[in-house]
C-alpha cells in the first residue's frame, strides 16, 4: 500500500549516555529494525525523516537522516521534526542517564572497590510525541520485553497513549538485537497481530501495511 504524500518520522538505534569523556551507558540496538521501517516507508513514497542514534548503517535511499547520540538529543530532534502523519519509535532510548557528565576521565580511587553513579530519568519521547499539540495521526511504539510481553506491551499502549505497540521478545536465544530477522507482536486497542519471523525488511513492510490501512480507514487523515 502506498504512503505517497505521507510524512513518516522514525527513530532508530540506541542512545549513548555519557559518563565521562571515555565511557557511556548504551544498549545492544543496532538500528536495523528502525532503518528497515524508514527504508520501506520511503520506498512506498513517504517523505521520511529518520532520527538515528549511534549506529553503523548506511542511510536508506530517499530518507532524510538526523544523527544524535543521547536520549536528550533524540528527544529534541524528534520533536523538532514534527509535524508528521506517523511516528514510529523503534529506538531503544535510555530510560536513565547520569545526573552529571564528568569533564575528566573518572579515575580508580585507591581502596574503593565500588563506584556509584547517580542516574536520572530521561524524557519519554514516545509519550511526549503522543501528547504533543501536533500529534501525528498514528503514533507507533516499540517494546522490548523479557517477560509478560502482552501485559507490558498493552500497559505501554494505554499509559503512553499510542495507537500501536510492536513488541519484541528479548533475552532469549532469538533476541532481535543486532540480528537481521525479527518477530513483532503488534497490539492495538482493537486487535493483535504477529508479524514474522522474517527478515526485518519484511517485518517492516507488514507493519507499514497495518499503518497504511489505519491511515486510510481514518476519515480525518
Ligand atoms: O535495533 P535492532 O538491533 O534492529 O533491534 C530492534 C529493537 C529490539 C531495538 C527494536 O525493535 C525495539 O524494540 N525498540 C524499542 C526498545 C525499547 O527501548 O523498548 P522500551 O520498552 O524500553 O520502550 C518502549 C517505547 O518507548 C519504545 O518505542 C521507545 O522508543 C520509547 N521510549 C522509551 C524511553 C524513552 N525515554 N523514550 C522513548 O521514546
Amino acid at each position: 500500500m502506498s504512503l505517497a504524500g505521507r510524512r513518516v518520522l522514525v527513530s532508530a538505534g540506541p542512545t549513548y549516555e555519557d559518563i565521562d569523556p571515555v565511557r557511556f551507558l548504551g544498549n545492544r540496538s543496532s538500528g536495523k529494525m528502525g532503518f528497515a521501517v524508514a527504508a520501506a516507508a520511503a520506498a512506498r513514497g513517504a517523505q521520511v525523516v529518520l532520527v538515528a542514534g549511534p549506529v553503523h548503517l548506511p542511510t536508506p535511499p530517499g530518507v532524510a537522516r538526523v544523527d544524535v547520540r543521547s536520549a536528550a538529543q533524540m528527544h529534541a530532534a524528534v520533536l523538532d521534526a514534527l509535524p508528521a502523519d506517523v511516528y514510529v519509535g523503534a529506538a531503544a532510548v535510555a530510560d536513565y542517564t547520569p545526573r552529571t557528565v564528568a569533564a575528566r576521565k573518572l579515575k580508580k580511587r585507591p581502596g574503593a572497590d565500588t563506584l556509584a553513579l547517580e542516574l536520572v530519568r530521561t524524557a519519554d519521547i514516545l509519550a511526549d510525541v503522543a501528547a504533543h499539540p501536533r500529534r501525528p495521526r498514528l503514533v507507533v511504539g516499540f517494546a522490548a520485553e523479557t517477560d509478560e510481553l502482552e501485559h507490558y506491551a498493552r500497559d505501554k499502549l494505554v499509559r503512553k497513549r499510542v495507537d500501536l505497540i510492536a513488541a519484541n521478545r528479548v533475552g532469549s536465544a532469538d533476541c532481535p538485537f543486532e540480528r537481521d530477522d525479527n518477530t513483532l507482536h503488534v497490539f492495538a486497542a482493537d486487535g493483535a497481530w504477529t508479524l514474522g519471523p522474517a527478515p526485518k525488511r519484511e517485518v517492516a513492510e507488514a507493519l507499514l501495511d497495518l499503518i497504511a490501512r489505519r491511515l486510510e480507514a481514518d476519515p480525518a487523515t
